[in-house]
């Protein structure tokens, strides 16, 4: 039975994958960062306490899993906001760009050895992270932050090639959740139906894509 591992799994749209892989008959590991009962009732192995931002929580969720193999991890975690040139704060920028850039590179870091040929890793970005793309302005925490998960993703997917890991950013849509609210387009579900097709699709050959969960090939 493949194993995944989905970070920050307590809501949203990494809850609907705790679901969904359980549904194609995963193992699913799951973390978060506060105790969740319905997380508890789905995946079979949940770690607490995990925080993509601090080293000592990632450190032990490596220890906890030292005897674990992972197929696929999926590196969910992340934070919005939205602020003004007149008006943003340093503070607040840098702590969405470490959650968003630098917590899904420290996960890998701690978590390479569980990682074998043919295991996947999937980031999951945004659109607008994408440069090309960007037609409306503003959310400078939240670009920068996907454009340097985008980055950091890219350099994985060529350092990791030899080992056999395979490397996806995944757009997930405009999805239902906390972060997006309920005007948006599309169901937690439907996203993660989208993210498990792409993440099954992954080979070597197109490590290191940039994609919507519906399978266009987003610009950079
Ligand atoms: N929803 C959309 O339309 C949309 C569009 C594009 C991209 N995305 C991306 O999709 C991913 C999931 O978003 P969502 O819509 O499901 O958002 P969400 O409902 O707000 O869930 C965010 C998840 O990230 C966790 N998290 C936040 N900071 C963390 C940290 N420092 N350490 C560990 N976990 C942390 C949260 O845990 P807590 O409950 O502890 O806060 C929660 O489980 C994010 O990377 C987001 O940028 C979403």
């Amino acid at each position: 039975m493949p194993t995944c591992l989905i970070i920050g799994a307590n809501r949203g749209i990494g809850l609907a994958l705790v679901k969904t892989y359980h549904l194609h008959g995963y193992r699913v590991l799951a973390t978060s960062r506060t105790p969740s009962d319905v997380l508890e009732s789905l995946a079979e192995r949940t770690f607490t306490g995990i925080d993509v931002n601090n080293n000592d929580t990632l450190s032990s969720l490596a220890q906890q899993l030292h005897n674990e193999s992972i197929d696929v991890l999926i590196c969910n975690a992340g934070i919005w906001d939205d602020e003004s040139i007149e008006s943003f704060n340093d503070a607040k920028i840098m702590h969405v760009i470490e959650t968003n850039a630098l917590g899904p590179l420290r996960v890998v870091k701690y978590l390479l050895p569980r990682l074998k040929t043919g295991s996947k890793i999937a980031f999951i970005t945004s659109r607008m992270g994408s440069i090309t793309d960007n037609e409306s302005g503003g959310r400078y925490s939240y670009r920068m932050s996907k454009a340097a998960l985008n980055a950091a993703g890219k350099s994985l997917s060529i350092d990791l090639k030899d080992r056999g890991v395979a490397v996806i950013m995944i757009h997930p849509g405009w999805v239902k959740t906390d972060m997006s609210g309920q005007n948006a387009t599309i169901k937690p579900e439907a996203a993660a139906r989208g993210i498990i097709d792409r993440i099954n699709e992954l080979t070597l050959a197109h490590s290191g894509s940039f994609v919507h969960q519906e399978g266009e090939s987003l610009p950079w």
